[in-house]
């Protein structure tokens, strides 16, 4: 079966995790902050904190921005729900924002729209290694004063105009899933330009605790979102291979789009002009009339493994039960749960597994 993903880990990571694991210090030792320091050092970010997920990260963004019980966090739809379920954990209300059927990303006229007297904060996607358009949304979030968090899961090395993908906002959310540009396992990173926000998230990411000459002092009942040296390890060795990551993805992604091109009843993924798409995933639309689960198991079947593409939180039994939503709501972030299909991609995917790839898509859609 040809994988959806495979991560790239190997000896370069197994190193950095034996000299953790010999020097004795597991946890909150310099591994995390060799990590930190990486990521700042892509990004330029002005502070970075290893998280133990891009989840509890999301989460503790929105604590340190004051986020309460009832509060509006406008976020967008077409996500993994994670980004919407850390709002329901804060207490505050997800207001679920349509996507635009091109790029997957918050369409900010629809954004606009729904914001009220409640709304308190915006959650931005950047899909599948894609920025988002963040000058429409951080212009709706101008006009509004309401501070902005970017959910970067997927989007570690992506650019917009220039701007790396993460640091357009007050805080930006990094994950490192094995799915993700670079993987931990298990990890996340949220980095960000303001100083208030830094001093918050990192005494809450840690218990909530002060450190003082001789022991902790608790100013606040905290989390520990922590990620393991042992982990930040496997994250320092990883950030050296993002750029040979990314141009492998971005070479393939092309190859693909060119063996994909002739193929009738698919839309593929865009790039629009000044953005800088990591292809965290391959993710292409089937036309309406098409089962796409169907094709997944057809693919299966021919040896290919391929997935949807993401869903659409309105559409899911949790958000209707609480919010009242009805499927198709949000018509386009309904009809991409609905329609999108990822297909493999990673860099060492070679020209037969590629062809492969497009033949068996080729041969299921009929
Ligand atoms: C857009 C988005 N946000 C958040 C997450 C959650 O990331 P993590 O698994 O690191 O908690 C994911 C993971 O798939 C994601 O795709």
């Amino acid at each position: 079966m040809l994988r959806l993903n495979l991560p790239a880990t190997g000896e370069d990571e197994l190193a950095e995790v034996r000299t953790v694991l010999a020097s004795g210090y597991l946890t909150q030792g310099p591994k995390v902050q060799e990590f930190e320091r990486g990521v700042q050092a892509i990004v330029g970010s002005k502070h970075a904190f290893a998280m133990s997920s891009a989840t509890t990260a999301l989460h503790l963004a929105l604590v340190a921005l004051g986020i309460k019980p009832g509060d509006e966090v406008l976020v967008s739809d077409f996500t993994y729900p994670a980004s919407g379920n850390v709002i329901v954990q804060q207490g505050a209300i997800p207001v679920c924002v349509d996507v635009l059927p091109d790029t997957y990303a918050m369409d900010a006229a629809d954004l606009e729209r729904r914001i009220t007297t409640k709304s308190r904060a915006i959650m931005v996607v950047h899909p599948f290694g894609l920025s988002a358009d963040m000058e429409a949304v951080n212009a709706v979030a101008a006009r509004h004063k309401l501070p902005v968090i970017e959910d970067a899961a997927c989007a570690l090395g992506a650019k917009f105009r220039g701007r790396w993908c993460g640091t357009m906002s007050d805080a930006g959310c990094f994950s490192f899933h094995p799915r993700k540009s670079v993987t931990t396992g298990e990890g996340g990173m949220i980095v960000t330009e303001r100083d208030d926000l830094a001093q918050k998230i990192s005494v809450l990411r840690s218990h909530g605790g002060v450190r003082g000459q001789w022991y902790l002092r608790f100013d606040e009942a905290g989390f520990n979102y922590r990620l393991s040296d042992i982990l930040a390890a496997v994250g320092v060795a990883q950030l050296k291979k993002l750029d040979w990551l990314i141009n492998g993805k971005r070479a393939h992604a092309a190859r693909l789009a060119g063996l994909l091109a002739g193929i009738k009843g698919i839309s593929l993924p865009v790039e629009p002009a000044g953005c800088l798409h990591t292809y965290q995933s391959f993710v292409i639309v089937l036309d309406a009339g098409i089962d796409r689960d169907a094709v997944i198991a057809r693919m299966r079947e021919r040896g290919v493994e391929t997935t949807l593409g993401t869903y659409a939180m309105h559409s899911q039994p949790f958000f209707q039960r609480t919010y009242g939503y009805k499927p198709g709501d949000l018509p386009v972030s309904d009809r991409l749960f609905r329609q999108t299909l990822t297909l493999p991609l990673y860099p060492q995917m070679t020209e037969a597994d590629l062809q492969l790839v497009a033949k068996s898509l080729e041969l299921s859609l009929r």
